[in-house]
């Protein structure tokens, strides 16, 4: 499938932007040439994709492709019981309301924005256990997505482990720049909560471009494929949640996989009260099939090569030029270190929020911020979080740009670089009242 690119003028792209808000959000698509807002639902099917929606088994229960989709999940993530969700927050939320209590806390590897919502909604405390290097972007450490054992260990001893139900790990971790974490890590942290009856969830939307990095970097992993990584890495946790649409390679659709059949019943029960029957869970059957058979081609070594190849292209290229960029290069995104870029634009002025609004008016290109507005408020003080990392994420979907549009983007990227000094701070003018990021609206100061 091929789409025509659309250019608008400078002075249509600073109204355009300026009646978004000054939040790329809430920018029209048609207004957009190069789209690297996220690689979220934006990839582009195969051929063998393609076909397979031809054959949607529409059964409101029991679709074939229902099946088809558990069996691919079951060779390729391990896992025993699986349900669909319509994307990744519904198995969240799933997750979330069958595992904590009001007063628990949920430990995990750096917070995603909406794993951490349904995780308080529920009633519990999300507490960051992840490395400190991964929290400076300039640390060049390969596994900058692991756990801090001894973080963990302390939380253990201070709240008690029957106020842990569980940790939340992501790989690979998308707010800390798409790094990985380590099978070495992963086991350490199973040997762990193991002595502590405490069990692991998996958020595994990235996990195949994680493996991918445990491959490339980890002694011993060199000669394993991907999928016989993946496998591994994931025998070493209880069950996942996912979104489809990054790693399985669809637009919509995910999952919720557990071992135990105890949780699978509970979680069944809530599936149709927020998803739909326990095997379509708000997924049309030509959906299921499409991402049973990206599920197969996302594992390819070639396919991960690619992708990751083609962001790391973009990432060195502006690393070279003196940009500065989360270090080492993740697997899906390359991540401006706004803070670097603005130096004088105070962060309660949201200098990450005004790059990508600068990105956008120079060239057309979206991103997206990953910083102060991103992490909204505490949940009890009411105060915005301060997140060491201010950052502008160039998300790259899979199989759709090519070289030529990493160098547009390179360029348009070394323009604003060059124009730095001359920018200025935001401030919010509204501010929704979950998730505020993807709606909040902004003027300039
Ligand atoms: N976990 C991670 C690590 C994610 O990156 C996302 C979505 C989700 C969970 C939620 O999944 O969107 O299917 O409900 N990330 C997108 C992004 C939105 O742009 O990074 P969802």
């Amino acid at each position: 499938m091929v789409e025509p690119l659309r250019m608008i003028t400078p002075q249509e792209r600073s109204k355009a932007i300026a009646e978004a808000g000054y939040n790329t959000f809430l920018l029209r698509s048609e207004d957009i040439y190069i789209d690297l807002l996220t690689d979220s639902g934006t990839n582009a099917m195969s051929d063998r994709q393609w076909a397979g929606m031809m054959l949607g088994d529409e059964a409101y229960a029991g679709s074939r492709n229902f099946y088809n989709l558990e069996a691919a999940i079951q060779k390729y993530y391990g896992y025993r019981y699986i349900t669909p969700t319509h994307q990744g927050r519904g198995a969240e939320n799933i997750l979330s309301q069958i595992c904590i209590k009001p007063g628990d806390y949920v430990p995990g590897n750096m917070y995603f924005t909406t794993t951490r919502h349904h995780q308080e909604a529920a009633g519990a405390t999300f507490v960051d256990v992840v490395v400190p290097e991964a929290h400076d972007p300039s640390d060049e450490s390969l596994f900058k997505g692991n756990i801090d054992l001894a973080a963990l260990s302390a939380l253990i001893e201070r709240v008690g482990a029957d106020k842990i139900p569980y940790v939340c790990v992501a790989a690979t971790v998308n707010m800390a720049g798409g790094q990985p974490i380590s099978m070495t890590n992963m086991k350490a942290v199973r040997a762990l909560t193991r002595k502590h009856g405490i069990r692991i969830f998996l958020d595994a939307t990235r996990a195949v471009e994680n493996a991918w990095f445990i491959q490339q970097n980890e002694p011993g992993y060199g000669d394993r494929s991907v999928a016989e990584i993946l496998l591994e890495f994931c025998s070493h946790s209880d069950g996942c949640t996912m979104s489809g649409k990054k790693d399985a390679l669809v637009n919509i659709g995910g999952w919720l996989a557990l071992n135990d059949k105890h949780l699978y019943e509970e979680a069944s029960a809530l599936v149709v009260v927020y998803e739909g029957l326990h095997t379509y869970g708000g997924m049309a059957g030509r959906d299921m099939e499409a991402m049973a058979r990206g599920i197969e081609e996302s594992v390819q070594d070639d396919h991960m090569r690619a992708r990751i190849g083609q962001v790391r292209y973009l990432g060195e290229k502006l690393h070279g030029w003196g940009v500065p960029v989360v270090r080492p290069i993740g697997g899906h995104a390359v991540y401006l270190d706004a803070r670097a870029f603005y130096p004088h634009i105070p962060q309660d002025q949201f200098p990450a929020q005004a790059l990508a609004a600068n990105l956008y008016e120079d060239s057309g290109v979206r991103a997206m911020e990953r910083g102060i507005v991103s992490a909204g408020r505490d949940k009890l003080t009411g105060e915005h979080h301060h997140p060491k990392l201010e950052l502008v994420r160039l998300t790259i979907p899979r199989r759709v740009y090519t070289q030529a549009h990493m160098d547009v983007t390179a360029e348009s990227v070394a323009a604003v670089w060059d124009e730095r000094s001359r920018a200025r701070g935001l401030k919010m003018v509204f501010e929704p009242k979950y998730l505020r990021f993807f709606q909040a609206r902004f003027e300039p100061i």
